[in-house]
């Protein structure tokens, strides 16, 4: 079999272990991992003599704001950041406007991605009470999972009491799609935040104050508890303290299928940091006190958090710098920083690169049903490849982002580990640093190849939709 590409002299990364090999790729697909004599005849070779190669990174929360805010972002450039950051696949938020919350507003995001996105992606559906009942359609629709917003936050969608939340986890369990918690607890934070608007606080800070760790531990405990009553499956984003990190381990020892990710800016960021950034660094959850950052760290490496995610949020610079902070809009771009930022720790020995593999693909693909189609380096695998150069450095540049949001926390940071060459089912779409023309609307939606395993539903017996069946 004649090979598309046969790539050479490239040091192949797994979650186990590096393999210095040369990999073939045909139809889209991995079709061989091997030596050099081993390989097919190609139609073209690439020498990736010094460079690391990834499986292309699987980042399962951005926020691309198209349809609605496209001059925050859109489909192209979304995925254009992403691919100079190394990332193969996204899984794209649903507060835009309309909301991802109904068949015909999924079916229209579907359009949209399916004709700009660059690179392959999953769409979440708006998980509340007011679409409870449009489930199924969803999931009809191509969905990779379900977001639920415990607390308010950009876009303000409604956040669901905690009777609602019981009945949307009861309804979504049958389906075995994971629903992804922001896990922040609306009524402690705007209490709070009322109380400190009154007194007039307004400086960056007062957005920490506002919401203090307990407020992501109090949600995070409870969505736990729901899961584990429902049998549904649940993913708590942007875990941004350690006293979370106990609710969510002592629920995954409990048997409660539970995921967690964290972002670079838990990692690396601290509330020291608000002095030089301002309303910059606003971002739900907030970043925290530096005490937070080691046992994040130690997390990360034990496996109670699983993956990296970036919370891509971008917004323009106006958004970004008003003086009053609870008019500043949260979150700030990191698609394409993401990797960089984490092969530094890489090259500082804080992790090996095959933690940052196993945290950046395989364990993504792995609780989205993705594996082993995607999130790892092997024969049938889809060959999505991030090709990276761990000896370059540059300085983050907030104009350089290729996102439409040129305003980020990270600007002035040296970084070390470059992303070079990006592959999307075996296509190019960052090529030596460069975008590769007319890789418009080669992104694919990835709903079609999920394959979650049996759903696993508890107290099937006392729903709401079993209650409320007049027995006999
Ligand atoms: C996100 C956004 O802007 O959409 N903002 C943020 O501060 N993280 C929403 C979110 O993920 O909470
Ligand atoms: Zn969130």
């Amino acid at each position: 079999m004649l090979a598309d590409l046969v790539i050479h002299n490239g040091r192949i990364v797994h979650p186990d272990g590096i393999v210095d090999a040369s990999l073939a790729i045909a139809g889209g697909r991995i079709l061989a991992i091997g030596a050099a004599e081993a390989m097919p005849a190609a139609k073209e070779t690439l020498d990736a003599s010094g460079l690391h190669v990834l499986p292309g990174a699987i980042d399962v929360h951005v926020h691309f704001r198209d349809p609605g805010y496209t001059h925050k972002e859109d489909w192209d450039t979304g995925t254009t950041s992403a691919a100079f950051g190394g990332v193969t696949t996204v899984f794209d938020m649903p507060n835009t406007v309309p909301a991802t919350a109904n068949a015909q507003a999924l079916a229209e995001k579907h359009a949209i991605a399916g004709s700009r996105a660059r690179i392959d992606y999953g769409l979440y559906a708006y998980l509340g009470e007011s679409s409870i009942e449009q489930v199924p359609e969803m999931v009809a629709g191509g969905i990779i999972g379900f977001k639920l917003y415990m607390g308010e936050t950009f876009g303000k969608l409604a956040t669901p009491s905690t009777g609602a939340m019981l009945e949307a986890f009861e309804v979504v369990a049958p389906t075995g799609k994971r629903i992804s918690l922001h896990a922040e607890t609306a009524s402690i934070m705007a209490r709070r935040e009322a109380r400190m608007r009154a007194a007039g606080r307004t400086d960056a800070l007062a957005h920490l104050a506002a919401r203090p760790a307990v407020v992501a531990t109090e949600a995070v405990s409870r969505a736990a508890v729901l899961a584990e009553w429902t049998g549904a499956r649940i993913h708590i984003l942007h875990i941004s303290s350690a006293a979370e990190l106990r609710p969510l381990a002592e629920a995954k020892a409990r048997g409660v299928d539970i995921t967690g990710e964290t972002c670079p800016h838990y990692l690396f960021l601290s509330a020291d940091d608000y002095a030089r950034c301002g309303g910059v660094i606003r971002v739900n959850p907030p970043v925290r006190e530096a005490d937070n950052q080691a046992p994040l760290w130690k997390a990360l490496m034990d496996g109670t958090v699983d993956m990296i995610a970036t919370d891509h949020a971008p917004h323009a610079p106006p958004e970004k710098t008003r003086n009053d902070i609870w008019s500043v809009d949260c979150g700030f771009p990191g698609v394409e920083t993401q990797m960089s930022l984490m092969l530094s720790q890489v090259n500082a020995g804080r992790a090996s690169i095959c933690d940052y593999v196993r945290w950046s693909a395989y364990n993504p693909a792995r609780n989205w049903g993705l594996f082993p189609r995607k999130g790892t380096l092997q024969p049938g695998a889809d060959a999505d490849l991030a090709l990276v150069d761990l000896g370059q450095d540059m300085v983050l540049d907030d104009a350089a982002l290729h996102s439409r949001s040129k305003i980020s926390p990270w600007h002035g940071r040296r970084v070390k580990g470059l992303p070079i060459h990006t592959l999307v089912r075996g296509r190019f779409i960052l090529r030596n640093r460069t975008l590769v023309e007319g890789t418009e609307g080669w992104g694919r939606s990835v709903h079609a190849i999920q394959q979650m395993p049996p759903a696993q539903v508890r107290n099937a017996d006392k729903t709401m939709q079993a209650i409320i069946r007049l027995p006999g």
